[in-house]
């Protein structure tokens, strides 16, 4: 028995899509991470950041942390600062799916919704949208006198990829894979992972995978912009991906393999499709419930 929903973040399955790469001679093990608590990978980072944070003192008992969010750092957090008695409030563009609001709500987050910017479409959530959301998670940090848990700096991010989500693919594949690749919107779960792979094995290939412009509906990255915490070192290329790549790889996953995900597992599915033939590692980065009112499932 666990002592809290925090501690069923990760151990999560890797599994084969056998039947997915069926006659192309090689193998894609995808790691579940919609499985987590609050059905995606950012369940890890919300751990690590708080735990981090508490135990460096940069998170008083009972104060309130605040985040910028396309939803599932922010259902994470919910998760944790519910379990450790932190307000939370998630700042998030209006750009992202509707259920991710009230997910978060119903865990208890306060939520506030930024407008996109100009002539923005909803459902693609850009850079510039970014920039206002995360004007407005500033100003609700200062005026809260909030620890604000800065997903895109801060080492926690790595840190939970690197001391759990790597090391379990490792451990579940017996070190035995040739590539990894992640779509990148932090970059930490690819930093992270992509570190405790060639640490132990030099030779993987890691690459980061993009949408083909800066237009795109795969929510959760591709934001066009600086990531901080991915380190180029470990780029060994970068494979893009199209709206329509993605949404069918994620169909097809769903159809074949029976793993209902998102835009952006499509999105990671697709690229390790251009890899084969070889043994392709790639993440499920959360659950295709969060798309329900998208017209990703007709
Ligand atoms: C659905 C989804 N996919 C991919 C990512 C990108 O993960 P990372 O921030 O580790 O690069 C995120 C991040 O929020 C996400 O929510």
């Amino acid at each position: 028995m666990l002592p809290s929903a925090v501690a069923a973040i990760g151990s999560t399955p890797l599994v084969d899509l056998a039947r997915l790469t069926r006659g192309r001679g090689g193998r894609i093990l995808a790691k579940l991470e919609y499985l987590n608590p609050g059905f995606s990978k950012k369940d890890r980072i919300a751990r690590q950041i708080v735990e981090d944070a508490e135990a460096d003192g940069s998170l008083a008992p009972g104060q309130t942390v605040v985040e910028l969010t396309s939803g599932n750092t922010g259902t994470g957090l919910a998760i944790v600062c519910a379990v450790t008695g932190h307000p939370f409030v998630a700042v998030m563009s209006r750009g992202n799916s509707a259920e991710r609001a009230r997910m978060m709500r119903a865990l208890g987050a306060e939520v506030v919704l930024v407008d996109q910017s100009p002539g923005a479409a909803a459902g693609q959530v850009s850079g510039s949208d970014l920039e206002l959301v995360e004007q407005e998670a500033q100003r609700i940090t200062r005026e809260r006198g909030a620890f604000r848990a800065d997903q895109f700096r801060h080492p926690g991010n790595f840190r939970a990829h690197y001391l759990h989500t790597g090391p379990e693919i490792l451990e579940q594949s017996g070190a035995r894979f040739d590539a990894f690749c992640d779509f990148a919107g932090t970059g930490g779960t690819f930093a992270g992972c992509a570190a405790a792979f060639q640490e132990r094995m030099p030779q993987v290939r890691c690459y980061v995978v993009e949408p083909d412009g800066p237009h795109h509906r795969i929510q959760g990255g591709g934001y066009s912009m600086e990531l901080p915490m991915l380190d180029r070192a470990r780029v060994d290329g970068t494979i893009r991906v199209s709206d329509g790549e993605a949404i069918s790889a994620a169909r097809e996953l769903a159809r074949v393999e029976g793993i209902f995900a998102g835009f952006s597992s499509g999105a990671n599915v697709a690229a390790a499709l251009t890899l084969m033939p070889a043994v392709v590692v790639t993440v499920i980065n959360d659950s295709g419930l969060k798309y329900l009112s998208t017209d990703l499932w007709e």
